[in-house]
This record gives C-alpha cells, sequence and structure tokens, in this order.
C-alpha cells in the first residue's frame, strides 16, 4: 500500500487531500454525505472579526468549465466560528485549518491571537487573495512588502502553522511567495481563484451584481500548475496546490509540479464524494506506477 499519511507544516495528516476554504463550509452540513474523517484536512470558510453580508446577489454563475463567484466573504465572524462551528469540528481526527481575513493586519493578528487558544485549530490559512473585496485581503498579496509585514506581524501572535494563501492575480507570484516565506509562513497555498467576468446576453447586464468575480475549476488548472510550479522551486516550505482539482489524476500532476498536498475546491459543489474519491484514485495510480511514497512524485520533475 502506498504511503499517503504526511506532515505538512508540522501539521500531520492522514493523506494530502484537504478541502479548499469556501467550498465545504465548516463542515457540518456536508458531514451528512461525507465522511470528514477520511479527509486530509479540512480548511473552513473565510472567518473574520466582524460577521459580514457579503456581496449582493447574483454571486455565483457557472462559466465554460469553471464557476465564477464573488460572495465577498460572508460569514458570522469569529465568536460564532469558536462558539458554534468549532465544537462540531472538534469531534473529528481531521485537523482543522483557520482561515482567516481581515481589513487591516491588526485584524488578521486578533484573529491569529483567538484561534491560538482553540486547541481544535491547527494551523492558519491566511487569506490573502480574495478578489471580491474592496478592503484587505488582495492589498496584502499585490506587494511583496506589504506580504511581509503582514506575515511578520501574524507571526507574532500565533505559534500555530501559517499557511499563506496566494493570489493569481500578480504580475510574479514568487517574489511574494519568498516574501511570506522569509517573514515566517510555513507552507504557501496557491492559487485563489483567478479575476474574471461575465455577460448575460439577454438581460445584457453583468452575470454578477458586483460585475467581477474570481474564476475557479478546471478552466484555472493550467495556470495553477504552472504558479504552483514556479513557486515550488523559489521557495523552500511546503507549497499547497490548489485550482481545479477534480480526479486523482489531476492531483497527481499538481505533486509533479512539487505539490506537498492539494486542495480541493469547485469539485465539491461537483460531487460531494470528490475528495475521497481523488484520494482512492490517487491510490490507484501509485499501486499501478508502484511508487511507494506520494512524495517521491515531488522530486520526479525538476
Ligand atoms: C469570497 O468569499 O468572495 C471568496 C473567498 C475568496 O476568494 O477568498
Amino acid at each position: 500500500m502506498a504511503k499517503l499519511e504526511c506532515e505538512i507544516a508540522g501539521i500531520k495528516m492522514k493523506n494530502p487531500v484537504m478541502v479548499a476554504s469556501g467550498t465545504f463550509g465548516y463542515g457540518e452540513e456536508v458531514s451528512k454525505f461525507v465522511d470528514l474523517d477520511k479527509l486530509g484536512a479540512i480548511v473552513t470558510k473565510t472567518i473574520t472579526l466582524e460577521p459580514r453580508e457579503g456581496n449582493p446577489p447574483p454571486r455565483i454563475v457557472e462559466t465554460a468549465s469553471g464557476m465564477l463567484n464573488s460572495i465577498g466573504l460572508q460569514n458570522k465572524g469569529i465568536k460564532d466560528f469558536i462558539e458554534h462551528r468549532l465544537p462540531f469540528l472538534a469531534k473529528f481526527k481531521t485537523p482543522v485549518i483557520a482561515n482567516i481575513a481581515g481589513d487591516s493586519a491588526s485584524e488578521y493578528a486578533k484573529l491569529a491571537k483567538m484561534l491560538n487558544e482553540e486547541s481544535a485549530i491547527k494551523g492558519i490559512e491566511l487569506n490573502i487573495s480574495c478578489p471580491n473585496v474592496t478592503k484587505g485581503g488582495m492589498f496584502f498579496c499585490f506587494d511583496p512588502k506589504a506580504t511581509a509585514e503582514l506575515v511578520k506581524t501574524v507571526r507574532k501572535e500565533t505559534s500555530l502553522p501559517l499557511i499563506v494563501k496566494l493570489s493569481p492575480n500578480v504580475t510574479d507570484i514568487t517574489l511574494i511567495a519568498k516574501e511570506a516565506e522569509a517573514a515566517g509562513a510555513d507552507a504557501i497555498s496557491l492559487i485563489n481563484t483567478l479575476l474574471g467576468m461575465s455577460i448575460d446576453i439577454e438581460k445584457k447586464t453583468f452575470s454578477l451584481a458586483n460585475k467581477t468575480g474570481g474564476l475557479s475549476g478546471p478552466a484555472i488548472k493550467p495556470v495553477a500548475l504552472r504558479m504552483v510550479y514556479q513557486v515550488a522551486q523559489a521557495v523552500k516550505i511546503p507549497v499547497i496546490g490548489i485550482g481545479g482539482i477534480m480526479t486523482g489524476n489531476d492531483a497527481i500532476e499538481f505533486f509533479l509540479a512539487g505539490a506537498s498536498a492539494i486542495q480541493v475546491g469547485t469539485a465539491n459543489f461537483v460531487d460531494t464524494q470528490a475528495p475521497i474519491r481523488i484520494v482512492k484514485e490517487i491510490k490507484d495510480y501509485l499501486k499501478a506506477q508502484k511508487i511507494a511514497n506520494y512524495l517521491d512524485l515531488l522530486l520526479l520533475l525538476k
């Protein structure tokens, strides 16, 4: 049996298949269909300091081989998460990684400090790449120095592993990744969505009320793979690949590109069993190829 257990940025996982933020809620609804204990890790929907209503609808539209969303970080805030969402997730053995966002570095830092007290949280993913909000979010990922300052500020407030989730909407993603690493990040996850647009020609208006949204799904996989490969060459910390992963073979491509783990996102909307199926498909591939440990794949393609 090929080895899938791994430790990414100090987070022990039974397999390298995580579920991506915003595609799995806080696990409770999905747990009716998916055995959460079979997942590598659960990354929560983005949590902010105060509740947010998000952007007005419509805020999701299907596109060719993908979808656009402009949710705008809707969530009930950190207090609600700790009191009402986390106790459910804490019942499972699967590590929980809290994805957080703020309008300012001090908001990120406050969130990290609060989460540091929660034993059920095994890591923090800093969302500096949401394309659907006017404050915070992508401000921090456009400028390598702003990324570094943010990571340093948050690093002071938590001993939890810090994963920084990067945006593809930049000129050179490796510059941002290197600054995040130097500032104390334990891992990099990429890519968040690509800024896009869809127009309804019958109504002659934008499909999304926010006009623009983040593109995800198979349409973005080649871009994600290219960026994962570039970042994996540029940093020494683990890279977590995200972007249009629908099958085990997609995941294998990301491992070959240098990702130590992957996150399944849009596929969860199509098939609730996708992450579990992907684990099996990875195992089948490794068995057929006589590869003992999936991590061996990371060294094959330079
Ligand atoms: C959103 O809530 O708008 C999506 C989250 C993200 O893209 O980071």
